[in-house]
């Protein structure tokens, strides 16, 4: 047919920005694709709620089952979550729906299953969004940085706490107040501890520590801190001597150990990360080969988060099935378990 047909899986921050996001580059999208994309069902918890984004009322349901049944080619998830959102990604593989998800806790906790689930099926599963918002960082490790040993994977990966930390330290603001604006800003989780205590920052790094190792540390045995307990005053005296508080992420591999952190950190103030301000997330990846790079960009929020979302739908359908391609050259491998692998 001449149409992608699209179903959506919430309509929050994120979902609003993939609808506006479709509509504003609707004729890109038509020519790269061939195809008009079309928004045909859209779950969400409650019909009457006032949204950001305009939706016409038939497309919205509170039920998944209108989601099953309207056919569509393709569903992006962006409710969040494990419960139900992994039963509901699983369903619409099985009917052989494609699946692009912003989802970072359900890829750290459930990922390995949903990749098994998508090969078995031969739909692909696309997930650019869930780590680093608008930063095309996954698609440039699995590409364009296969041949390096990659040393480690760090930086700032949870736009909520950056941005609590740039509004404590610049404008002295209480850390409950800076909180509450990057709620209202679409920065934070539904629920924002796993922002301020690290989870968030863990969940993408071990994504990340999976795509680049083929394994990960389980979740549990990470090292994890937040920001929950720092003072305005602590702040200000690592100012003062010529440091500033980020809240690092890191994974890493040395000697066959794989080793994976979030934990604030004192940076001197002319370090590169030291510099990254409010929502924004930036991203250093050390290769044997290539040196340091590093990547910045909005790492939460509509529109940045909605980009990555949108490119995944357009490049996986510009795509024939390809098996992930980690994922199936380390079972190739037979180095490591099974279960562990997944990219
Ligand atoms: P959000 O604003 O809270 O939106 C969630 C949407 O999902 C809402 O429309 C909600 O319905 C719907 N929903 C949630 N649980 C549901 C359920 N059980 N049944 C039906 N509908 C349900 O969340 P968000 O900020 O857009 O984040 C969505 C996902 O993207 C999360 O996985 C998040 O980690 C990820 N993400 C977010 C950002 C960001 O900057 N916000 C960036 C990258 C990735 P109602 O509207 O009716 O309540
Ligand atoms: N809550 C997340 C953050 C959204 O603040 O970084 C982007 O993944």
């Amino acid at each position: 047919t001449g149409v992608v047909k699209v179903g959506l899986l919430g309509v929050g921050t994120v979902g609003g920005g993939v609808l506006k996001t479709i509509r504003s580059q609707q004729q890109k999208l038509s020519e790269r694709l061939g195809r008009r994309v079309e928004v045909v069902k859209a779950l969400v918890r409650d019909t009457d709620k006032q949204r950001a984004v305009q939706i016409d009322r038939d497309l919205v349901t509170t039920s998944f089952e209108d989601v099953l049944d309207a056919e569509v080619d393709i569903v992006v998830e962006v409710m969040g979550g494990v419960d139900p959102a992994y039963d509901y990604v699983r369903a619409l593989m099985e009917k052989g729906c494609h699946i692009v998800t912003a989802n970072k806790e359900l890829l750290a906790k459930r990922g390995a299953e949903l990749v098994e689930l998508a090969n078995r099926h031969h739909v692909q599963l696309a997930y650019e969004a869930s780590v680093a918002g608008g930063i095309p960082i996954l698609g440039v490790l699995r590409q364009f940085l296969r041949t390096n040993e990659i040393t480690s994977v760090s930086g700032i990966l949870n736009g909520t706490t950056n941005y609590i930390l740039t509004q404590m330290e610049q404008h002295q603001l209480p850390y409950e107040v800076a909180l509450k604006q990057a709620q209202e800003l679409g920065y934070a989780e539904a629920d924002p501890t796993s922002d301020v205590e690290g989870w968030d920052a863990l969940y993408k790094s071990y994504i990340l520590a999976q795509l680049v190792y083929g394994e990960s540390l389980p979740l549990h045995a990470a090292e994890r801190k937040g920001i929950d307990s720092l003072h305005l005053g602590q702040l200000a005296l690592a100012q003062e001597l010529g440091y500033r508080i980020k809240l690092l992420a890191r994974a890493s591999r040395t000697e066959g150990a794989i080793q994976l952190s979030v934990s604030p950190t004192l940076l001197p103030l002319d370090h590169p990360l030291a510099q990254v301000q409010d929502a924004y997330n930036a991203v250093q990846v050390s290769g044997n080969i290539v040196g340091d790079l590093l990547f910045m960009g909005k790492g939460a929020g509509e529109l940045p988060t909605a980009s990555a979302v949108v490119e995944d739908l357009a490049f996986l359908l510009t795509q024939r099935f390809t098996p992930h391609p980690i994922w199936q050259e380390r079972q190739a491998d037979k180095v490591r378990p099974q279960e562990q692998k997944w990219s």
